[in-house]
């Protein structure tokens, strides 16, 4: 289904640009998009006019294709309604399931992705329509849906439905992105390892924590940072927030040590506070490693930082040759 999912999204290679709101914005996206990629733009912060303001700026970047990222737990109807106007090529739901939104978007014209925790919920999203779904295993950096490992969910997602299904959650190179094919994915979606890319655009303290992480070094929180953001499973590296926190006995949103205390502030000035769902920025100042430094387990493969275009390649490279040569192994 590789060869589908390629021609749905009018892309070269299977590789996707994971959504990393914060992080990922126009030159990270369209540099997926022009190394051969299919890039999905986080802008389910923004009001509508600027969801087209950021399409614009993408355009301006790339010719290629691109999905938009809303938000299902956020009003989400006129943005995409600006998506549609804007005649984008695609758009990418996730944090709930919708069969409406997935109904207004095919009419719409758009190519729609809808992630998903499960095999039911994939099957609900092909039944309304969805082109393609995105399995997002527990690994995941960033808010985590679900809670099935994506060594567990793709296959089962594959077997549960007749569209291409795009494997999320771990994926950091050829070795993860041959696994994922391996176990029936048509395309693989990266988010922790494009953090490491030039392109990114966070802080340099952050930057440097995913330099030096193992796997060991990130933690799945229901409620960790929910200022902003409640009720929204996440993972992120062990910092002095977390540390603090669980040493205080893990307690509930209310009850935990300094809450509402500033740590640093915003590029625009506005205060960030502890336990606040934020991803640092290039100017972010404060107490920046106390922040929520989102982050999947693999990120433990990054060692350096290349450029985006560099990433994809030597992803896509590598796990050509191992699907290759993969019969050659026993
Ligand atoms: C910094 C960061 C921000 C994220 N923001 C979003 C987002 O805005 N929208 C979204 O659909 N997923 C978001 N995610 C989750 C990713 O889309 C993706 O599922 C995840 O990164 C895949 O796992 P990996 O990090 O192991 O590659 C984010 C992940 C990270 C690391």
């Amino acid at each position: 289904m590789t060869k589908d999912l390629l021609e749905i999204l009018g892309a070269q290679k299977p590789i996707l640009s994971a959504p990393m709101a914060g992080a990922a914005g126009p030159k990270l996206i369209a540099a997926v998009c022009n190394a051969g990629g299919y890039g999905v733009t986080p802008l389910w912060t923004k009001s509508p006019t600027d969801v087209v303001s950021g399409i614009e700026d993408l355009r301006a970047l790339t010719n290629q294709n691109f999905a938009v990222n809303l938000n299902l737990s956020f009003p989400y109807e006129d943005q995409l309604e600006a998506c549609i106007d804007q005649g984008v090529h695609g758009v990418s739901l996730f944090w709930g399931m919708e069969p409406k939104a997935i109904e207004r978007a095919k009419a719409g014209g758009l190519v729609v992705l809808v992630s998903v925790g499960c095999a039911a919920e994939a099957k609900v999203a092909a039944d309304a329509g969805a082109d393609i779904v995105v399995a997002q295993g527990w690994e995941a950096g960033g808010h985590v849906w679900g809670q099935v490992s994506t060594i567990a969910l793709v296959p089962a997602v594959v077997d549960a439905v007749d569209i291409p299904v795009v494997a999320a959650g771990g994926i950091a190179d050829g070795r993860s992105m041959a696994a994922a094919m391996m176990l029936g994915a048509s395309g693989v979606w990266v988010g922790t390892r494009l953090l490491a890319s030039e392109e990114a655009t966070i802080h340099e303290t952050y930057r440097a924590r995913l330099l030096d992480a193992s796997e060991a070094d990130t933690q799945w929180s229901h409620d960790l940072y929910d200022v902003d953001w409640p009720d929204a499973p996440h993972r992120a590296l062990i910092n002095s927030t977390s540390r603090v926190w669980q040493e205080a006995g893990s307690s509930a949103p209310g009850k935990r040590p300094n809450e509402n205390q500033v740590i640093g502030h915003r590029p625009t000035g506005e205060p960030v506070v502890r336990y606040q769902s934020y991803t640092p920025l290039p100017e972010t100042s404060g107490e920046v490693e106390a922040m929520s430094l989102w982050a999947g387990q693999s990120v433990a493969q990054i060692r350096e930082i290349s450029s985006t275009a560099q990433i994809i390649e030597e992803i896509y490279q590598e796990a050509k040759k191992l699907l290759k040569h993969g019969s050659s192994i026993l």
